[in-house]
Order: structure tokens, then sequence, then C-alpha cells
């Protein structure tokens, strides 16, 4: 018999914030317009967190829900993984934040950045856990405030981005989202097309780095799109070969929300039809590591996760970091 240890999604939950910003909001400041930010992106409109809202508030309330789903107390928790790059401080880790307000009291808790592509990293990491025997329950949050860091005067970055967040438990025992396969990649040659660069120990914050602005995103736009295209395609292929799958078996998508026509390129790529593909990046735009979870969760409420479905979650991001899982539902 089988030793092997399996570990599965027991239970999905998400939080977008109440305030909606609009394309048409944007334009009473920005030289922008609706008509371009959709053409460009697919984005209509996004959540933008409250000042008192920090990156675990979203992220508790998006754990509270995943756990309640999976029918399980926090103190049952061995291990809290946040993936974020808007953490609530340098330190400590938001996920101890969490851990405390939610009541993970034998959990241990850390962070983990991929930007991004911090979903698939952060489920890998908790899946991982589970298998080797070092942990049974795992709690993984990504959680976004990408409002607090942007430059709300350049037109080229904050239209792009939006907060929320989405969190899912891991267990040994879960009938339901065994994790199958993952493929992890990062390229660090492209840290410059996408990046915060002051307020770190490269460039501490100062009068000079504050005054340039280099404590708000920088991307190089029509780079990060090309990448996006190319990457999803791959890593999509590495990890379905992995599994021993085709992309024919492939029965739903749930990429990350960057932008619209890199996931219709995707769809063109493997000849699925929207319907497979999950999209809500009109609602939330690109909510970083928190898109995929938010998406996935969304898709369960809408009782789109029928069991025995292969179901390819992909994400790509600043780092360059890349990040395939490949579920059973
Ligand atoms: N409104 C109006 N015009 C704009 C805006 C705006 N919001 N933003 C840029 N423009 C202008 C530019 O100034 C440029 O004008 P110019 O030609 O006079 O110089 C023109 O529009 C075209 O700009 P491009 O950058 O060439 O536009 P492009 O078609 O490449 O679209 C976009 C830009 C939407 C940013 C696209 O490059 C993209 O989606 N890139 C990928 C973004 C992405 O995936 N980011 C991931 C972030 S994930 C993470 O890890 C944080």
């Amino acid at each position: 018999m089988s030793t092997k240890r399996r570990a599965g999604i027991a239970g999905v939950g998400y939080y977008v914030p109440e305030r909606v910003v609009t394309n048409f909001d944007l334009e009473k400041t920005l030289n922008t317009s609706d008509e371009w930010i959709q053409s460009r992106t697919g984005i209509r409109e996004r959540r933008i967190a409250a000042p008192e809202q920090a990156a675990s508030d979203l992220g508790l309330i998006a754990a509270q829900r995943a756990l309640a789903d999976a029918g399980m107390a926090a103190d049952q928790l061995d291990m809290v993984i946040v993936a974020t790059a808007s953490p609530d401080m340098v330190f400590p880790a938001t996920a101890c934040i969490i851990q405390d307000k939610i009541g993970a009291v034998n959990a241990g808790a850390f962070d983990l950045t991929a930007v991004c592509a911090g979903f698939p990293y952060a489920l890998t990491t908790g899946a991982q856990m589970i298998k080797a025997g070092q942990a049974e329950r795992v709690l993984v949050v990504a959680t976004e405030k990408f409002s607090g860091l942007l430059d709300w005067n350049d037109r080229s970055t904050c239209v792009l981005m939006g907060d929320g967040a989405g969190a899912v438990v891991l267990t040994a025992d879960s009938p339901q989202g065994e994790i199958l396969t993952s493929v992890l990649g990062a390229d660090g040659s492209g840290i410059d097309q996408l990046c915060i660069p002051a307020g770190g120990s490269a460039r501490p914050a100062s009068h000079e780095t504050i005054e340039q602005g280099l404590h708000f995103m920088k991307m190089n736009g029509p780079e990060i799109y090309k990448f996006g295209v190319r990457i999803i395609g791959e890593a999509v292929e590495q990890a379905l070969t992995k599994a021993g799958l085709q992309e024919k078996d492939m029965d739903l998508l749930v990429p990350h929300q960057a932008n619209i026509r890199i996931i219709q390129s995707a769809a063109k790529r493997f000849n699925l039809p929207m319907e497979k593909i999950v999209v809500n990046i009109d609602r939330y735009s690109n909510t970083s590591a928190a898109s995929i979870p938010i998406a996935l969760a969304e898709a369960k409420e809408a009782g789109r996760l029928k069991p025995g479905m292969i179901i390819v979650l992909v994400g790509f991001g600043a780092g360059l970091t890349w990040g395939t899982v490949v579920l059973r539902w």
C-alpha cells in the first residue's frame, strides 16, 4: 500500500474592500479614459482599501472565510503562509499579524514574496509541508494593498492595480482540490522591469528617494506584457507534462489577472474557450498575489468547480517570477 501523503484544498475564501473606483472616477484626476483602460487591459473598475485597512486586515477576512468553508477552527492550524508584496510593515511578517488576529495559536507563520506569482509559490510550499509530514493543516493567504504602493499621478501604473485578498486551507485528508504538480521559476535578470526601487536596504527611504517617487511601483509595461504572454504558455505546458496530462485535459484555467489580452492569448495558445477560463479583471483589476485565489474562490462560489476537474492556476510577476499549480478538484 502506498504511504505517499497528499495535500488538498479543504476550503477557500476571499475578500475585496467595499470601495469601488471606476475608470470614470480616474478620468477626473488623470489624463486617461475608460476607453483606453478597457481596450488595453479589460479593467472597468477596481476595489481600493480604506485608509485604516492594511493588507493583514484584508487577508484576515479572506482567511476567516476559508476556515469557515473548511469547517475548521484556527487553533487547528499548524502553519500560516502569507504571500504579499505589500506587507503591513517591512517586518514582522504579515503572517504573524494574521496568525495573532485569527487565533492560530498552534501555528508557525511566515511571509513569502514572489509578487504576482506569490500564490502558486505559497500553495506549493504549504502542500509540500503537508506531503513531507511537517504539517497537517496549512492556511495560505495572498493579500495585497497595492493602492499604497502606487503613484496616483502615474497613469501608466496606477490604473492597473487594486486591493484584495484570497485564502485557502490545505489539509492532508481533503477529498477535493488535490495538488498534483507545480512548476515554479524565476529570472532575476529582470528585476528592473518591475520593482519598487527604494525603501529597502539597497536604497533606504530618504528625502531624495521620496521626492523622486522611488518608493512607488515602476514598470516596463510592454516588456512585462511580452513576458506574461510567453511564460503563461511555457509554464502551463511544463506543469501539465509533469502531471502526465495534456492541454486538452484542462477543464479550467485560473490565470493571474494582469491584462485581458494576456489571458486571451493563453486561450488561443491552448485552444481553450473563454468559458473554461476564470476572469474577473474587469471588476477587480490586478490584485497581484491575491488575484488567483480570489478568482478560484469566486469560481467555487459560482458552482464552477466540479469533482474530478483538472484546474490549472498560473501566475507571473515581478522578480521576474512565475508559477503553475495543477489541481484535481
Ligand atoms: N491612459 C491613457 N494613455 C496611457 C495610459 C493611460 N492610463 N497609460 C499609458 N498611456 C499611453 C502611453 O503614454 C503611451 O503614449 P505614447 O505612445 O504617446 O508614448 C501609449 O499610451 C501606449 O503605451 P504603451 O505602454 O505602449 O501601451 P501598451 O499597449 O503596452 O499597454 C499596458 C500598456 C496596459 C501597461 C501593457 O503594457 C500591459 O498590460 N503590460 C503588462 C502589465 C502587467 O502584466 N503587469 C503585471 C504586474 S504584476 C506584478 O508583479 C506587480
